[in-house]
């Protein structure tokens, strides 16, 4: 047996432990009732980090939640690994459709997981991914096998669209001059098709509020007579696609990076079961755009859906009302070369031109970032192809994936250096929804695959 191996199996009970203790922390970054629990993960990271042996630990004031650094730097003329990962998690709601407690970890057994997966917030996404990290660097600093240097830069703020980010990167060039950054907070196809995610898309988030009357209304008094910003919304957000579902938005698609033939050739390589995937989703038929697969218009097409939307009464029974206002959150999916600001200004422009005068409109921007392209023939993803291959025993397929992580297109342009997206989640560890799981095969894989990189990183880097 491998030694790497042979030191996850004598220790992976306290690796579990250690990491129910982090998942037990409810640092969910979107609500401030939880800040002092942020806090205390940011704190339980530090920790551990200094037991595993890093140097220089310490947490980073910013603005907002802090960021947790610590670094091994065996000799200042070899090549550097950037770990980022991010220690926040997404709000756990709705509570009543989990099966257990969000912030009480659980091991359950599934049809996808018969090694047993571990269920709470954060689990895959991304507490449990990113403690594989510490676990395999851990195991590379007791072994005196670091061959490379590594630093760590774990986040609070990533699931809030990471705000205090950049003011730290563009402060801490130096700090964080490196050669390569390592993440794991995307996934793979299934555990026996591992992949590197090579794309991520954009986004653009924005918030909408929709005025009639000054006031609610009676709906019986003034029905008929009076523009209902709810019904008005509801029409607005249905003109936003037309019927071959694509986005009415005038100028949306100019700047879309479409995929050549063969490259779409390639994609449909990828396995995919369209029967699982309706069983699992429990839905009857898919929905989406025209000419275009299912992993298609889930990874390289632009989208515009509503994540939130609401108005009015929305208790116990009736109350007869025409609301004052109705409101919806949106999010817009990008792809390489949509830019974030150009789309929210022709979202704003659009959306305020379909408007009736019966209401007036306004558009807030949340959040955004660019997509990312990585490329397949860089020493950084050979290298964690090899590692992922010597431990699954498969080559990983490079994959795009539909999901954003806006930081990194920023890393490439404040240092330089491109990300590999090495994650070992599966789509269905239904990472924001209720009942999160990440699986202990995948845990463990990752673990060891996440030790070889450094050796074969080193060896290609020679
Ligand atoms: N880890 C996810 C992103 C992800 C998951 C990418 C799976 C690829 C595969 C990350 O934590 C996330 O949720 N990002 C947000 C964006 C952010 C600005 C809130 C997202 O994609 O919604
Ligand atoms: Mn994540
Ligand atoms: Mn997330």
């Amino acid at each position: 047996m491998d030694d790497i191996n042979r030191y996850i199996d004598q220790n992976k009970e306290r690796f579990l432990q250690e990491l129910f203790q982090l998942l037990k922390i409810p640092s969910v970054s979107a609500d401030p009732v939880y800040a002092q629990d942020v806090l205390n993960a940011a704190e339980f990271i530090k920790n551990n980090m200094e037991t595993i042996g890093l140097d220089n630990v310490s947490i980073e004031e910013t603005p907002g939640y802090p960021i947790v650094y610590g670094e091994k730097i065996i000799n200042p003329n070899l090549p550097t690994v950037l770990v980022y990962g991010h220690y926040d998690v997404q709000p756990p709601d709705p509570l009543g459709l989990w099966e257990s407690d969000p912030f009480e970890p659980v091991i359950k057994t599934t049809e996808e997981h018969p090694q047993g997966a571990i269920y709470a917030r954060g689990a895959s996404d991304d507490k449990g991914q990113m403690f594989m990290h510490l676990k395999a660097v851990e195991y590379l600093l007791k072994n005196n096998k670091l061959g490379v240097n590594v630093k760590f830069m774990i986040e609070g703020e990533e699931e809030v669209g990471s705000p205090s980010l950049s003011w730290y990167v563009k402060r801490n060039h130096d700090k964080l001059k490196n050669d390569v950054i390592l993440i794991s907070d995307t996934g793979m196809i299934d555990n026996q098709t591992p992949a590197i995610t090579t794309g991520l898309r954009g986004l653009t988030f924005v918030e909408v509020e929709v005025t009639g009357p000054n006031r609610d209304l009676h709906s019986g008094l003034y029905g008929g007579a009076v523009g209902n910003p709810a019904n008005i919304l509801a029409k607005m957000i249905a003109q936003l696609h037309d019927d071959k579902k694509r986005i009415t938005i005038p100028g949306f698609y100019d700047d879309v990076m479409e995929l050549s033939a063969p490259e779409r050739e390639e994609m449909k390589k990828i396995p995919f079961d369209l029967e699982k995937y309706k069983r699992e989703l429990g839905i009857d038929e898919v929905y989406g755009e025209e000419n275009f697969s299912v992993l298609e218009r889930q990874s390289i097409r632009p989208t515009l859906d509503v994540n939130g939307m609401w108005s009015g009464y929305t208790g116990e029974g009736a109350k007869t009302i025409i609301p004052s206002k109705a409101y919806a959150k949106i999010s817009m999916r990008l792809v390489p070369n949509q830019n974030p600001d150009d789309i929210a200004e022709k979202f704003e422009k659009y959306f305020k031109s379909i408007a009736p005068k019966a209401v007036k409109v306004k558009v807030t921007r949340l959040h955004g970032g660019d997509a990312y392209i990585t490329p397949t023939n860089f020493d950084g993803y050979k290298a964690a192809a090899m590692a992922i291959e010597k431990a699954f025993g498969k080559k990983p397929l490079p994959i795009y994936s539909g999901g954003s992580i806006p930081i990194v297109p920023l890393f490439e342009k404040e240092l330089g250096t491109k990300s590999i997206l090495m994650g070992f989640g599966l789509n269905s560890d239904a990472i924001h929804s209720p009942n999160e799981h990440y699986g202990i095969f995948n845990f463990l894989k990752g673990i060891e695959s996440i030790g070889y990189f450094y050796d074969f990183y080193k060896q290609i880097k020679q």
